[in-house]
C-alpha cells in the first residue's frame, strides 16, 4: 500500500527475509520456500506475495506469446491443473490487460497441446495456480500469486454491512503509530472492531494469518505440508504474553455485536473488551498510558454536524483522556481542522483510494488543561 513500503520491509527484515528493497507500493525480497510460507502467515502489511518466475523484454504482443511459449511451464503446470491470469500493465505498447491475459493463455495452452497433446483448463475463481503478468514500459515480469486471496482477508471476519476498514491498512497505521503492546489501548469507535483486533495480534505477536482458510501455495504440487505445519508451529511458539487492556467503544449496539462475533472468531476475547458507549460521554478510565487508534466517521464533506463532531473529538480527549497518545485517520481533511488541537505528526496515507491523514494528538497528563505538542 502507498506509504507502507517503509513498515512492510521493517516487517521483512524482522521475519528473517533477505536482500530486501523497497520500491513504490511494493517490496522485494528474497527467503527459501519455508520463508515463503512465513511471509504469508505472518506478514501484516502485505497485500499479496508473488514469486518471480521468468522476465524479459517485450516488444508487442507477438513478442509476448513467442516469449511466453518459450518458456519451459512444465515446472508449475500439468494438463491437469488450472489456471487463471491477472495482468497489470503501465506501458505504451501495451493497453488492454485483457487481451494481454487472452494472450499469455493461448501461449501456455498452444505450448501445452504442442507437447503433450493434452492442455492445462482456465479456471478464473478457483485456480489451481494464479499466474500474475506485470508489463513496465518494455519490460514484463511473469510470477506467481502465492498467497491467492488478498492477504487482508484474515479469516475472523464474518459478513459485515458496517464498513470496516481494510485489515492491511489497519495494522499498517497501527504499526505507523508505534503501537507495540506497551501500554493500554482503546479505539473509541471501533465498528467491527478490525484495530482492536489487529492490535492484539500484534500487542502478542500471533501470526495474523493463522486463521485463514487458504494460501495459493498449498495447491501447487511442490507444496510440503509438513513444512508448512513446522512454520505455523514456530511462528506460534513466539507468540509473547501482554499485561495491559484493549477496549473497544461504539455508540450502535449492532456494531458492538459485530466486534464481538469478530473477536471471538479471533480468539481474542481474553485480550479484548468492547462496550456500547458513546466516546463523547467518556473518560479515560484506565491508569496507565493510553495508545488510542481510531477511524471516525468521515462524512462524504464538511457540514455543521461534520464540524460538531470533530470538534467534540477534539474536547473530549483534551478534557477527560490525559496521558494518551491518540490517533485517528480520515479522508475529511476539513473535519480535521475542527478537532481544535495542533496535531505532533501528520501522515499522507490512502484508505483504499480516497487520500487521507493519520494524524497524531498528544494529551498530555498532569494538567486540566492538554498542553499541545507544538513540533509538526
Ligand atoms: C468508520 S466506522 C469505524 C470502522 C471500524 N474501524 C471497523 O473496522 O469496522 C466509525 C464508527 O464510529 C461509530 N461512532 C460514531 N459516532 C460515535 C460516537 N459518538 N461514539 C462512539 N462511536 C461512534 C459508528 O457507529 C461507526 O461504527
Amino acid at each position: 500500500m502507498f506509504g507502507f513500503e517503509e513498515i512492510l520491509a521493517k516487517e521483512l527484515r524482522k521475519l528473517g527475509g533477505m536482500n530486501i528493497e523497497q520500491g513504490v507500493r511494493s517490496v522485494s525480497f528474497e527467503g527459501d520456500t519455508g520463508f515463503m510460507y512465513k511471509a504469508n502467515l505472518c506478514l501484516r502489511t502485505a497485500i499479496k506475495i508473488v514469486k518471480p518466475i521468468h522476465s524479459f523484454n517485450v516488444l508487442n504482443e507477438d513478442d509476448l506469446y513467442n516469449k511466453i511459449y518459450a518458456f519451459d511451464w512444465s515446472e508449475y503446470l500439468s494438463p491437469d491443473t488450472t489456471f487463471a491470469i491477472d495482468t497489470t500493465i503501465n506501458s505504451e505498447n501495451f493497453t488492454h490487460s485483457l487481451y494481454v491475459s487472452q494472450k499469455v493463455k493461448d501461449a501456455i495452452v498452444d505450448k501445452f497441446r504442442d507437447t503433450d497433446g493434452e492442455r492445462p483448463n482456465v479456471d478464473i475463481k478457483f485456480p489451481d495456480i494464479r499466474i500474475n503478468i506485470h508489463i513496465q514500459k518494455d519490460h514484463c515480469n511473469v510470477a506467481l500469486d502465492t498467497s491467492g486471496r488478498s492477504l487482508h482477508q484474515r479469516g475472523y471476519k464474518t459478513a459485515t454491512n458496517i464498513a470496516p476498514i481494510n485489515e492491511v491498512l489497519a495494522a499498517g497505521i497501527l504499526l505507523l503509530s508505534g503501537w507495540d503492546g506497551q501500554s493500554d489501548f482503546l479505539d473509541p469507535m471501533c465498528g467491527s472492531g478490525t484495530l482492536l483486533i489487529e492490535a492484539a495480534m500484534i500487542a502478542c505477536n500471533i501470526p495474523v494469518n493463522i486463521n485463514r482458510k487458504e494460501f495459493a501455495f498449498e495447491k501447487w504440487p511442490d507444496y510440503d505440508e509438513e513444512l508448512f505445519e513446522k512454520i505455523v508451529d514456530s511462528c506460534l511458539n513466539k507468540t509473547r504474553e501482554f499485561h495491559f487492556k484493549i477496549a473497544g467503544y461504539d455508540k450502535a449496539p449492532s456494531a458492538i455485536r459485530k466486534a464481538q462475533d469478530n473477536i471471538d472468531n479471533a480468539n481474542l476475547a481474553e485480550y479484548i473488551k468492547v462496550g456500547q458507549f458513546n466516546f463523547f460521554e467518556t473518560e479515560k478510565s484506565m491508569e496507565n498510558h493510553l495508545h488510542i487508534v481510531f477511524n471516525p466517521p468521515y462524512g462524504e464533506r464538511l457540514n455543521i454536524e461534520m464540524e460538531e463532531f470533530y470538534k467534540n473529538i477534539g474536547d473530549t480527549l483534551k478534557q477527560h483522556y490525559p496521558g494518551t497518545d491518540a490517533w485517528l485517520i480520515t479522508s475529511n481533511l476539513e473535519a480535521l481542522k475542527f478537532v481544535g488541537l495542533r496535531p505532533s505528526r501528520k501522515i499522507k496515507v490512502f484508505n483504499s483510494h480516497l487520500e487521507s491523514r493519520f494524524v497524531k494528538y498528544n494529551i498530555y497528563s498532569g494538567s486540566k488543561k492538554a498542553k499541545y505538542n507544538k513540533e509538526q
